[in-house]
This record gives C-alpha cells, structure tokens and sequence, in this order.
C-alpha cells in the first residue's frame, strides 16, 4: 500500500480492544504513522506489552487506558474523557474493535445474561463511550470516528443472536452520529473487516485454516484510510476493508 508518511501527525486517537489483533494492528499502523494513541483495553498486561513495542519503534509516545467495558458505567466514561480533555485538550479520532461474539445459539436457547453482557461491550459500550468523547471530538479541526462492524450487522444470519443485533444496532447509530454532525467536521463510518486472522475468528470457526485468511495487518491500511485527511469529505457510510483497499 502506497501512502504517504506520517498521515496521523499530531493526531490523538484513542483505540478499544487495542490488545487485539485487529486493535493492536490499527494501533501500531496509527502510531507508525505519527499518532499518539490511547490504548483501551481491559488487560493490563497486554496493554503494557503493546505500549513498550510502540515506545521502542520510537513512535510517538502511547498512553494506556485500562477499562472492561462490560462493567463501566456512565461515570466511567466521564472521567474517561475528563482525563483525556486535561491531557490532551482534544481527540482527533475514536476508533471502537473491542467486542465479544458469546457463542452462536439459536434463539430459542439464548442465555438472557449472555444477551445482555454482549449488547453491554458491543454497542451500549461505543454510545457511551462515543457521547462521552464528543466534547473532545469537536475540538478537534477534523476528527473521526470508526464503528468496526461485520457482514452480520447489515445482513441477520440464524445463531448470532446479540453479536449480530449489536452490530445492526451500531450501523444505524453510525448514520444517525453522521446526519446529526453532518455540518461540523466530525466524521463517522462503520468498517467491516470481513474475516481476518485473529483469536476471535478462530473461536468462531476453530476447523478453519487460518493461513487461509488476510492478517490484521493487511486490513489495517482500511482503517488508516478512514482515519486519515484522504477520507474527510466520508461520513455515514459502511465500507468492507477490501472495498476500501481496493480503492487505495
Ligand atoms: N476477526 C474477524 O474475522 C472479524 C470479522 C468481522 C468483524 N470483526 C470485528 O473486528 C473487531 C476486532 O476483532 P478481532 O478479530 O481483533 O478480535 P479479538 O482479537 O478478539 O479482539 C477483540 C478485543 O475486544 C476486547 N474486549 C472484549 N471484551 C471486552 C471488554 N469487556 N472490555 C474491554 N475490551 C474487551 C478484547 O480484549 P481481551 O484481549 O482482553 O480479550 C480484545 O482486545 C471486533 O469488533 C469484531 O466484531 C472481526
């Protein structure tokens, strides 16, 4: 992929799920390209490790944000971004990968317990945290924000139960934040990554080969794309990563 250096310069970007393969790819990719970037997540540990090979690639410094997002509450997220407003003053860019499938079974059979913590990491957790990044979104010259969804959101398939509901649910908040914001220069979209080589893919479907399908690394291009000035007039749109690759 032919881009440009330092797309994401003096951009502070705060990631979810960035101890995760598609999140620790995006994270890394956004700092190489000149971003400081929060790294949300709920394991500490991992969240170290990501932190020291960003720090020692000499990119810009990281900063580490600790949270399970199955337990925060509002105020969690208000403090979030209080701490992010002294630090940094703004927020350039959001991007949400954090998510939990929680197993396929029919409805018929669907835990309530299980529906709920689901709709609480997959979807109640972005609007919260989204709203609450608002204020910091619009002091931002151009800012963006990123939905990572799945081919489920925009299609119901049997057996995904909450999965699926949750990323339906964030494709309409999606074009709903984009109508509302369409006069200020705040942007919106939803990516799918399609299947990708990670932990989460191979829980889902364990007899699959996994050299059978495209890293986090080669997705990650989609991502930088949306969050960089090349896509600032898109807002309100859902994009596969191959559509977008394709493109670049
Ligand atoms: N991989 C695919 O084939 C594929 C296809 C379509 C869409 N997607 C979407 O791509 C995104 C990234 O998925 P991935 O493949 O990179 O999966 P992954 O490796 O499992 O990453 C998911 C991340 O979400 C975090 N997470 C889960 N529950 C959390 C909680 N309660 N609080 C905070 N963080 C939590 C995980 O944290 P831990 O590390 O602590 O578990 C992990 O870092 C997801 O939104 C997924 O729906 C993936």
């Amino acid at each position: 992929m032919d881009f440009e250096k330092n797309l994401l310069e003096g951009k502070v970007i705060l990631i979810t799920g960035a101890a995760g393969g598609i999140g620790e790819m995006v994270s890394k990719t956004f700092a190489q390209q000149g971003a400081t970037v929060i790294l949300l997540g709920r394991k500490i540990s991992k969240l170290e490790k990501l932190y020291d090979q960003i720090e020692q690639a000499g990119y810009p410094q990281p900063a580490i944000y600790p949270l399970n997002l199955e337990s925060a509450a509002p105020h969690d997220y208000e403090e979030l971004s209080n701490r992010l407003g002294e630090e940094f003053g703004r927020l350039d860019g959001l991007v949400h990968c954090a998510a939990t499938v929680g197993g396929l079974t029919p409805i018929e059979h669907y835990d309530i317990m299980r529906w709920y913590q689901v709709l609480q990491v997959n979807f109640n957790a972005p609007f919260m945290l989204t709203k609450a990044c608002l204020p910091l979104l619009k002091q931002s010259e151009t800012a963006s924000v990123v939905f990572t969804t799945d081919s489920v959101g925009k299609q119901a398939k049997a057996y995904w139960g909450a999965y699926g509901v949750s990323k339906a649910a964030l494709e309409n908040l999606n074009k709903m934040l984009a109508e509302e914001f369409e006069s200020q220069h705040i942007r919106f979209n939803c990516l799918d990554p399609e299947a990708t080589k990670t932990f989460f893919r191979a829980r889902i479907y364990p007899g699959e080969n996994p050299q059978t399908l495209p890293s986090p690394e080669t997705i990650a291009p989609a991502y930088l794309y949306l969050m960089s000035e090349q896509s600032k007039e898109i807002s309100g749109q859902r994009f596969t990563a191959k559509e977008l690759l394709e493109k670049l």
